[in-house]
């Protein structure tokens, strides 16, 4: 057997040691999450996911597009070992140590905009949304939220209310928070509106500034907009470019906060440091977790110095900043800056180019969508009708996982490729030639 090769697969999947830890999983963990199959993870090593039985997988989820400098990169773990040894938990409420100040720099000097910054840490994306949601209320003293269909902004009960990808992560758990209405995003291959992008005019903003403000929702009692600037969850959606300036426009003329909800697009993972940063967007609070900090958990949310002035003890959380997750973050920015951003544009370009091509052999591919390494493949019934082919995206994820690349899907029919920023240009090409060969197969 060759240490080097990956995908190997040698024992049948799942493999008997992952058999029976899936056996105890079931009586002990709750339930509370179908995963789109069996993958047992021993160890990770850059794209490298090695299960329970030695078989070895290329990673192209990512925990999520969580680990952007890959698994368990060396310069992250020596961070983390230094760190482990000489403070693992102070809390910052009521405590100074030395890193939060440093990532605090960090982040107020790579967050796009030229005022003043000042950064708040939290645990999860989750967490740091109602931070913003919070932050927004208070200093506008307004209510009102407007958050788009399709986002995807965490599970907890705030962000919950803003969330509207999926009718299941809501399902069961209502009343929501009072005063949030939604809006439609640019997800301009399935137009809400029924466009085409190269003949619209940004008709999906209508339904806010023509029937929300004017009947529901009058815009000087909305606190924030809050919009993630490459759409995740939802689908990987890259708004039509004009989207994002004419809801900072309208925001500028009501006095609305925009929230830009990065946890998923920022820390290089669209090509550039922060996906805003495409289209020029600058939002006045700005969201931020998931590749932060390469699978330590943190979360942050950025703001000017004029805007996040709180009462003092009025928000706070233990663990928020934890020294080690802040190490391990500003190792990750080091290594961001040095070329994986970078890199992340080339081989989103190399990626993107290759999945285009397969379009012209399988018909089942309605659309290649995205932003340097947060691409999706959209599977559709047909290219007419563009009806999502759900079905077909599971049998696309559980094959590519028996040849050896994990997948994960977003939106309701697209393969999402979000590996590790270190993607080598072989290693992308393997995994689209396991794509192309799983949609022949089926
Ligand atoms: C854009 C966006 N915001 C917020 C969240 C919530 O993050 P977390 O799961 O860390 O709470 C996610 C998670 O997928 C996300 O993609």
């Amino acid at each position: 057997m060759n240490e080097a090769q990956v995908p190997y697969i040698g024992t049948e999947l799942p493999g008997p040691k992952a058999r029976a830890m899936l056996d105890r999983e079931k009586v002990w963990v709750s339930q509370n999450y179908v995963k789109d199959y069996p993958l047992v993870v021993d160890r990770g090593q850059g794209m490298v996911l090695t299960d329970l039985d030695g078989n070895r997988f290329l990673d192209f989820a990512a925990g999520i597009a969580v680990c952007a400098t890959g698994h368990c990169h060396p310069r992250v773990v020596a961070a983390i070992q230094k760190q482990a040894e000489r403070l693992l938990h102070l809390c910052a409420i009521d405590f100074y140590y030395p890193q939060v100040v440093e990532l605090a720099e960090r982040l107020a000097a790579v967050a796009p905009g030229e005022s003043e910054k000042r950064v708040y840490f939290a645990n999860s994306g989750a967490e740091a949304i109602e931070t913003a949601l919070k932050l927004a209320r208070l200093r506008t003293g307004r209510q009102k939220i407007v958050a788009c269909f399709g986002a995807f902004h965490g599970r907890t009960m705030g962000a919950l209310s803003l969330t509207a990808s999926k009718a299941t992560h809501r399902r069961g758990y209502a009343p929501f928070l009072p005063e949030v209405h939604h809006t439609h995003y640019a997800s301009c291959y399935r137009c809400p509106v029924g466009r085409e992008p190269e003949t619209c005019s940004v008709e999906c903003l209508d339904l806010l500034e023509k029937s929300l403000f004017n009947a529901v929702a009058p815009p000087e009692e909305i606190a924030a907009i809050v919009v993630e600037p490459v759409q995740g969850e939802g689908g990987y959606f890259v708004p039509k470019p004009e989207f994002l300036g004419r809801i900072a426009e309208l925001a500028k003329k009501h006095g609305i906060l925009v929230v830009g909800d990065e946890v998923q697009s920022g820390f290089g993972r669209t090509g550039k440091m922060f996906a805003s940063e495409h289209f020029g967007f600058e939002p006045d609070i700005l969201v931020l977790g998931k590749g932060i900090a390469s699978g330590m958990p943190l979360s942050a949310v950025v703001a000017s110095d004029e805007l996040m002035q709180w009462r003092s003890g009025g928000h706070g959380s233990t663990f928020g900043g934890n020294p080690v997750s802040c190490e391990a973050s500003l190792a990750t920015i080091e290594l961001l800056e040095e070329g994986l951003i970078d890199n992340a544009a080339e081989m989103g370009e190399h990626l993107k180019s290759r999945l285009q091509a397969l379009m012209e052999k399988h018909e089942c591919i309605g659309d290649v969508r995205g932003l340097g390494l947060m691409l999706a493949v959209d599977l559709v019934k047909d290219r007419e009708s563009r009806e999502p082919d759900h079905e077909l995206l599971q049998k696309v994820l559980y094959s590519a996982f028996e040849k050896g690349v994990a997948f994960l899907g977003c939106g309701a029919s697209s393969v999402r490729i979000a590996p590790p920023l270190i993607i080598t240009e072989n290693e992308a090409d393997i995994a689209v030639d396991v794509l192309d060969q799983t949609l022949g197969e089926l």
